[in-house]
């Protein structure tokens, strides 16, 4: 009879060596959760401290070694940074890339995640919903503004680009991982959005451990490997900050916007000016700034203004970008995020405030 396939796989995983260690990957323990399901192969990389970029190199060898295997049609790999203590050495050396990617000339070549987005050849629009500041609730503005979009009647995605802390699977109420076919990673589909998020990918304790090189490569994937289709307009979910992901998704040349969203303090102007800035020095056009939790409706009526009034409208000024509009804090909408139900999809007034503010994005990106 036939070796089964796992052992296949793991026969090629272990002709993988690591040149720093001198040993296979497979003696080295650095090949985790290996799971063989039909004929697609999912696997992590153990990265050492220091020596991520030389995993990226392994992790490709990797990948081609198991493609090789009689029997594997796909190979689902990423490589996680070290969990405990064990510190390690720094390698001492790059090893030699591996996987067909040697260019000893320094000849320029086009980055991988220029080439990863021309895999999205469908999407015809690209915007980031990003913020200088964490927690100001871009997810759930994303999330809403998605399906508000949807509801538009615009053909719409969504991508979760943060990493390290993912958010569309609690978002849109959906567990589980992702279904690929023919290659391709399926989206996940709610409300009218096609969603991928890495949280559908891999899981989450291993997300947690990713490191700078492995995002680059997280959103890459997340843009070349998933079956978009053909799309008006795929938002994406930043982390907080300005980080790898956003630079990612800067280089890939794709984007046609930016949206900001900040809260109403006058503290969260100058994150707002971070934000933007990036952007901006990018040639990215800003689309336009959203304040989110402007403002609490008393029972009966009236609003207050607990964070101040008017701060992100101020930084839009000041920024020489349109702002959008406001959305008013909702203690049921944290709480209908938190059950995966985003308000924009049922008959909340917060329903009607997403509507407005997808209709401007709308007309931004298709004058
Ligand atoms: N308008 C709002 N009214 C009430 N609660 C809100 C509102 N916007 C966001 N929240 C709540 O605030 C919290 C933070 O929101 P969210 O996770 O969307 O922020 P974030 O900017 O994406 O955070 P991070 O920077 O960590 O990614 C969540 O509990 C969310 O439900
Ligand atoms: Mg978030």
């Amino acid at each position: 009879m036939a070796e089964p396939l796992v052992m296949r796989v793991r026969a090629a995983l272990n002709s993988v060596i690591n040149p720093t260690s001198g040993r296979s990957i497979i003696a080295d323990g650095a090949v985790q959760g290996l799971a063989v399901k039909d004929s697609v192969v999912r696997f992590a990389l153990e990265a050492k401290p220091g020596a991520e970029r030389e995993s990226q190199a392994l992790l490709e060898a990797a990948k081609e070694a198991v493609l090789q295997v009689d029997g594997v049609t796909r190979v689902s790999c990423v490589a996680t940074a070290h969990s405990a203590g064990s510190a390690q050495k720094p390698a001492a050396a790059t090893p030699p890339p591996a996987g067909g990617h040697a260019n000893p000339f320094g000849i320029k070549k086009k980055p991988a995640i220029e080439t990863a987005a021309e895999a999205m050849s469908g999407v015809k629009n690209l915007v980031a919903v990003a913020s200088g500041k964490g927690g100001v609730g871009k997810s759930t503005v994303a999330v809403n503004l998605a399906v508000a979009l949807a509801k538009a009647g615009l053909k719409t995605g969504l991508m979760d680009a943060d990493i390290y802390g993912p958010s569309l699977p609690t978002l849109l109420g959906i567990s589980g991982k992702a279904e690929i076919r023919d290659s391709k990673i399926i989206p996940r589909e709610a409300f009218g959005v096609k969603a991928m998020s890495i949280g559908w990918l891999v899981d989450e304790s291993q997300a947690l451990a990713w490191r700078g090189p492995m995002v680059m490569g997280a959103i890459r994937q997340l843009m070349s490997d998933v079956d978009w289709g053909t799309l008006d307009i795929l938002l994406i979910d930043t982390p907080p900050g300005t980080g790898d992901a956003h630079l990612s998704l800067i280089q890939s040349k794709r984007l046609s916007g930016a949206v900001i969203v900040s809260t109403p303090q006058e503290m969260a102007l100058a994150d707002v000016r971070r934000g933007a800035a990036l952007f901006r020095k990018t040639e990215t056009p800003v689309i336009g700034v959203i304040e989110n939790m402007a403002w609490l409706e008393g029972p009966a009526g009236g609003k207050h203004f607990l964070f101040g009034e008017g701060g992100a409208e101020k930084a839009a000024h000041e920024l020489d970008a349109p702002f959008l509009g406001a959305v008013p804090l909702y203690p049921d909408l944290r709480e209908a995020s938190d059950e995966g139900r985003p308000l924009a999809a049922t008959d909340h007034p917060a329903a009607e405030v997403f509507e407005t503010l997808a209709k401007k994005i709308a007309a931004a990106i298709q004058p």
